[in-house]
C-alpha cells in the first residue's frame, strides 16, 4: 500500500484534457491508500469525464461550478480548508498558467488559490506545448512557488505521437504526494512555533577586481527548500543569501550578502536568540588578496599570472567554537565528490556542529532532488533520494527534536 495518505483528506483537482479520465484512477490509488477524496474539475474537466462518476466513486458531489447552489457558502474556502493534500491531474498547460499567474476564474483554481497544504501538479499535454518557452517559464514559476511536479513522462500522446508530455502513472502521482506528506508534517504540526531559525543559502563572490570575483557552484535551492519548510512548521525565517539562481520563498526575511565577510557579518547580526542556523551556503574558503580598484588589463606576453589568495573567515567553525550554551544549534552541509561520509565525520568533529548534512556533489547540484546523509554525534542515517523540500523537512524533523 502506497504509504502516508491513511487517514489523509485529500482533493484531487481535474484539468480539461483527454488524461482526464485517468483521474478517475488517481481517486481509486488515494483511496486503496485509505485517504478520504473530493474532486473539483474544470468546466472542461467535464467534458472528458463525467462528474457522475466522480462523485459516484468517492461518495461526494464533485464540485464543477462555483455558482451552484447545492453549495451554498465558499466552497473554494471550506474545500481547501478540507484538505491536507491535493493532486492535481492532469494539469494543462491552461491550468498551469492561470494557477501561476493566481487566476481564480472557475472552481478549480479558485480552491488552489486558497490551498495551503502539499501539492502535486501532474501536468499532460502534447510535447510541443510542454517545451513551449511560455509554459517553461510557468512550470519554473510554479516549482518556486512551492508546487511539486510529477512527470510528464516521455510516452505514447493522445495525438499518436510518442514524446514528453504524457501524464505520469496515476499510481506514481499518489505515491508522490504520500512521500510528501510523510515527509512533511508541517501543515499538521507546527513544530517551530516561536522558534527564530536562519538558514545561509547560495555562493558567496570573492572580489578580484570589479569585474571578476572567484566563486562556487550553488543555486540556493536547498536553502531555500529549507526555508519554506521551517515557514511551514511556524518558525520564524532569515535567509541569509549570495547570488542565488532561484529567488527565495515568500514569508521569510532575506538579507543579500555578496562576500564570505558580509556573509559572516549578517549572520553575526541576527545572532541574537536564533535557535538554529543551517549553512548550506557555498562559502568561499579563500579570496583574492587584494581586490583592484580597477579592472586588471591583460599582460601582452604569454607568461602565466599568480593569484594570491588568503583564508576566509570560517563562519560555521567560528561559531562551532562557541559554548553550546551560547550559540544556537548549528547545521553544516558537506559538499563532497568522494568518501562522503568519511569527511562529513571529520567535518562534523573539526567544526564542532550538532549535524552535518553530507552529499554528493553530482546529486546535488542544480535539480530539485538530493540525496544524503544525516551525520549526528550519536550517528548516521542514510536518507534516499527525495526532492530537496523533503530533505528539508527532514532535517527540520532531527533539529526540532534536538532542540
Ligand atoms: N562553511 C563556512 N565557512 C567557510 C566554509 C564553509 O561556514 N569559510 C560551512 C559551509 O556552509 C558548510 C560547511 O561549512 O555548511 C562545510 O563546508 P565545506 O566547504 O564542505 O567544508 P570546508 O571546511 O571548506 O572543507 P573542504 O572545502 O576542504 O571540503
Amino acid at each position: 500500500m502506497i504509504q502516508g495518505l491513511s487517514g489523509k483528506r485529500i482533493v484531487v483537482g481535474v484539468g480539461g484534457g483527454i488524461a482526464a479520465f485517468k483521474a478517475v484512477e488517481v481517486v481509486r490509488h488515494l483511496q486503496r491508500a485509505q485517504a478520504e477524496v473530493r474532486v473539483v474539475m474544470t468546466p472542461s474537466a467535464t467534458r472528458f469525464v463525467g462528474p457522475t462518476t466522480l462523485s459516484g466513486l468517492t461518495g461526494r458531489a464533485a464540485v464543477t461550478d462555483l455558482w451552484d447552489p447545492r453549495y451554498p457558502g465558499e466552497v473554494h474556502v471550506e474545500l481547501s480548508a478540507w484538505a491536507q493534500g491535493c493532486i492535481v491531474a492532469p494539469a494543462t498547460q491552461n491550468t498551469l498558467a492561470r494557477l501561476k499567474i493566481g487566476m481564480a476564474d472557475d472552481a478549480l483554481l479558485a480552491t488552489l488559490a486558497c490551498m495551503a497544504c502539499p501539492t502535486v501538479l501532474a501536468p499532460a499535454m502534447h510535447e510541443r506545448m510542454w517545451n513551449g518557452p511560455a509554459n517553461q517559464r510557468n512550470v519554473a514559476q510554479l516549482r518556486e512557488d512551492g508546487y511539486t511536479f510529477a512527470g510528464p513522462v516521455t510516452g505514447p500522446l493522445a495525438s499518436g505521437h510518442t514524446g514528453m508530455g504524457r501524464m505520469q502513472e496515476p499510481e506514481e502521482i499518489v505515491a508522490i504526494l504520500g512521500t510528501l506528506l510523510d515527509d512533511a508534517p508541517s501543515g499538521l504540526h507546527q513544530d517551530l512555533t516561536g522558534r527564530r531559525v536562519l538558514i545561509s543559502a547560495g555562493p558567496t563572490q570573492e572580489d578580484l577586481d570589479p569585474v571578476r570575483y572567484i566563486t562556487n557552484r550553488s543555486s540556493g535551492r536547498m536553502g531555500f527548500a529549507l526555508a519554506r519548510a521551517a515557514r511551514d512548521r511556524g518558525a520564524e525565517v532569515v535567509v541569509v543569501a549570495g547570488a542565488t539562481e532561484v529567488s527565495p520563498p515568500a514569508g521569510v526575511r532575506v538579507v543579500k550578502v555578496r562576500s564570505a565577510r558580509d556573509m559572516q557579518a549578517a549572520i553575526d547580526d541576527a545572532l541574537d536568540g536564533l535557535d538554529a542556523l543551517v549553512m548550506t551556503a557555498a562559502v568561499a574558503d579563500y579570496r583574492p588578496a587584494e581586490r583592484a580598484e580597477h579592472k586588471l588589463k591583460k599582460q601582452t606576453d604569454e607568461a602565466p599570472i599568480t593569484i594570491e589568495l588568503v583564508k576566509n573567515p570560517d563562519i560555521l567553525a567560528e561559531l562551532g567554537r562557541r559554548r553550546a550554551t551560547t550559540r544556537p544549534f548549528l547545521v553544516g552541509f558537506a559538499m563532497e565528490t568522494r568518501d562522503i561520509v568519511k569527511y562529513a565525520r571529520r567535518k562534523l568533529r573539526e567544526k564542532r556542529v550538532d549535524l552535518i548534512v553530507a552529499n554528493e556533489a553530482s546529486v546535488a547540484f542544480g535539480g530539485d532532488d538530493n540525496e544524503a546523509t544525516l551525520v549526528t554525534p550519536e550517528g548516521d542515517t542514510t536518507l534516499p533520494r527525495m526532492s530537496k523540500l523533503a530533505l528539508a523537512h527532514r532535517i527540520w524533523d532531527h533539529v526540532s527534536s534536538a532542540l
